[in-house]
């Protein structure tokens, strides 16, 4: 049985979750991909933090040392923001690995020509996890893109937004309280200007453009606006008339032929697809030539969900390397 070896870049959250799935699931991953994976190396910011122990992994904050591990197959990089992160996935599949990232900041710019040079080096990239935690959205939209064809895309793609305008609407609570909540059970970072502001709803709308469109629309050209725009009292009217604000990302193709995109606030009816989605979860609603409007619907972010689709695109890489390339 061949082994192949694996690093994971970053070792919170997303991270952890990654080597404990490998390693609970080290026997179904080896019957699904006819390899056994095994975690080599992890990559971290601060050696002297406090982690779970890792027998046998050389843990490092070098870099470099990730590169020297002997037939490193895969990389998996759960760290956080553009930079390092892109140069490392740019290197990694320099030297030949697949890479499966969870990093939408970095892939919304990077996706393309990371995807070029590893069509270039014949390896594999994997990024279900940049998109709605563990829905299984990037997957759906490759299947759809085989023989389908994907017209129009809104999503709720930020589980902290929707949770505090959900929270606004049945209890009628400030906008403020509501975020502070939010905070204290972990649903948003200690600064959630990327999650309020529209930014990383935009992110992700920029990578599904890209599978979906093969292209991204000019990003200075899509209006933006979060949910820190809207008062208790517009939640509360809009409810009473039967409405739901919903904090919407949405792309299409116009009949010139020019992709529009918005994200921002939508007040929908009950008809909407996305009106019954409360809380903390991710949705999307996918618009299609051949099967109507296929709305996916789950946890966006998280631990398990989210290292569970990065494992599984680490299984599909190893299984049909090539598979996940075809994004134009
Ligand atoms: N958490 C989720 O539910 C979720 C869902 C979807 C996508 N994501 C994405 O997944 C990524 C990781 O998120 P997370 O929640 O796991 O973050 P996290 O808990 O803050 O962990 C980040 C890890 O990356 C390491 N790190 C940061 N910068 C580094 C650098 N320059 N070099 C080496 N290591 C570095 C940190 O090292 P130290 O421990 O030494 O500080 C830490 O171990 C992010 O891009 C995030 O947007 C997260």
């Amino acid at each position: 049985m061949a082994t192949v070896k694996a690093a994971i870049l970053g070792f919170g959250t997303v991270g952890q979750g990654i080597y404990n799935i490998v390693n609970e699931r080290k026997e179904q991953l080896t019957k699904q991909t006819g390899q056994h994976i095994e975690i080599a190396a992890i990559l971290v910011r601060d050696l002297e933090k406090a982690r779970p122990d890792t027998p046998g992994v050389l843990v490092t904050d070098r870099f470099e040392d990730i590169l020297t591990v002997p037939d490193l197959g895969i990389v998996f990089e759960a760290i956080v923001g553009e930079e390092p992160a892109g140069t490392y996935l740019e290197r990694a599949i320099e030297s030949g690995c697949h890479v499966v990232t969870a990093n939408k900041v970095m892939y919304a710019k990077a996706g393309a020509s990371l995807e070029a040079l590893a069509r270039e080096v014949r390896t594999g990239v994997g990024y279900e996890a940049t998109v709605a935690g563990g829905v299984p959205v990037i997957k759906t939209i490759q299947n759809l893109n085989l023989a389908n064809q994907v017209t129009g895309i809104q999503g709720i793609l930020n589980g902290t937004s929707n949770f505090i305008l959900t929270k606004m609407r049945k209890e009628e609570c400030s906008f403020a309280d509501a975020l502070k909540e939010a905070q204290e059970l972990g649903y948003a970072e200690a600064d959630p200007t990327n999650d309020v502001s529209g930014f990383d709803a935009f992110c992700k709308l920029m990578i599904l453009s890209a599978l979906s469109f093969g292209e991204q629309p000019d990003w200075e050209r899509v209006p933006m606006k979060g949910i820190d725009t809207l008062t208790l009292d517009e939640v509360i009217d809009a409810d009473r008339q039967g409405l739901r604000y919903r904090h919407i990302a949405d792309v299409r193709r116009d009949e010139d032929g020019r992709l529009r995109a918005s994200v921002g606030p939508v007040l929908i009816g009950p008809d909407h697809p996305l009106y019954g989605i409360d809380g903390v979860d991710n949705a999307v609603a996918i618009e299609t030539a051949y099967a109507g409007t296929l709305t996916v619907i789950g946890p966006g972010a998280g631990m398990y969900p989210t290292a569970s689709v990065m494992v599984e695109d680490a299984a599909v890489l190893l299984n049909q390397p090539f598979r996940t390339l075809v994004t134009e």
